[in-house]
């Protein structure tokens, strides 16, 4: 019986030190992994989180390094946008311009203490969205790192992955195509996935700003991202489509590891009348 015991305390000790890293300014990327975040310290794991987003309530097992909040970051204005049918190609000027603003941070206080800190970690948990530069700190640190999307992932992500990304029948991130493409869009998809591609290595990966940050050594960015080990995809297949997948690339659709609540009367009523 003291033997069980002392097996049913052995499985407690068993925590990671986690570190997450989401530079990125906007909130509705980081309310996706905040729900894990916050359910791996929950579990015993002791979890630091650089974001913009500092919790309000101090959590148990969860310390932020919070970033300096970025300007103009609440509202995007859609009427500012190019008309729709060249907005898929004219999104990446933007995307560009906050990837540079992403890596500007790694000039924060609190990112350079990071660099030159002699923490450990066991794992990271890094987001794959519109640049690398803060992937300087799997190298740092040489841990495993684990990716995320908080949406259908971008051109440039599933290749890190060996996940299939043939235009010819996966749909490009800004193309907004269906599943079943017809000639006309898979050509578009094809032209979307190159351009899209040429744009994030020449503009947004940001080798050269994390080799200044993180020191010459280095390795090129998308070698050293070939070394992820899992990359988490908030999408869903009922959603975004079937497509095929490597064991390594795991849909997390939802992220549905709360507790789920209960939908209202009215909706779920309305719901019902309206199938
Ligand atoms: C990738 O991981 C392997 C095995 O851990 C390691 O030997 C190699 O140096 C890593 N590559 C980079 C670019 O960090």
């Amino acid at each position: 019986m003291r033997l069980l015991l002392l097996f049913a305390f052995l499985t407690s000790v068993n925590s990671l030190k986690i570190l997450g890293i989401f530079p990125y300014a906007g909130k509705s990327h980081f309310v996706v992994f905040e729900v894990l975040l916050k359910e791996l310290a929950k579990r015993g794991h002791q979890v630091t989180v650089v974001s913009e987003f500092p919790q309000k309530q101090p959590i148990q097992n969860y310390k932020d390094i919070a970033l300096e909040k970025s300007p103009n970051m609440e509202i995007i204005n859609i009427a500012d946008m190019p008309p729709p049918f060249i907005r898929k190609y004219a999104i990446l000027k933007y995307l560009v311009q906050a990837a540079w603003e992403t890596c500007d941070k790694l000039n924060q206080k609190p990112i350079r203490e990071l660099i030159n800190s002699a923490d450990k970690y066991d794992l990271l948990l890094i987001e794959y969205f519109n640049t690398d530069c803060f992937l300087g700190f799997a190298h740092k640190f040489k841990v495993p790192f684990i990716g995320l999307s908080s949406c259908y992932d971008m051109p440039w992500s599933g290749e890190r992955v060996a996940n299939p990304t043939n235009p010819a029948y996966i749909p490009n991130h800004f193309g907004n195509f269906n599943i079943n493409m017809n000639f006309w869009e898979r050509l578009e998809n094809t032209v979307l996935h190159v351009y899209t591609n040429i744009i994030y290595s020449t503009l947004m990966q940001g080798d050269e700003i994390a080799k200044k940050h993180f020191g010459d050594d280095l390795p090129p960015l998308h070698v050293l991202a070939r070394n992820t080990s899992l990359f988490l995809v908030n999408t869903l297949p009922a959603l975004n489509g079937v497509r095929p997948k490597v064991p390594s690339f795991v849909e997390i659709g939802g992220m549905n590891i709360g507790k789920s609540k209960r939908v209202s009367p009215t909706v779920s009523r309305a719901y019902n009348t309206n199938r």
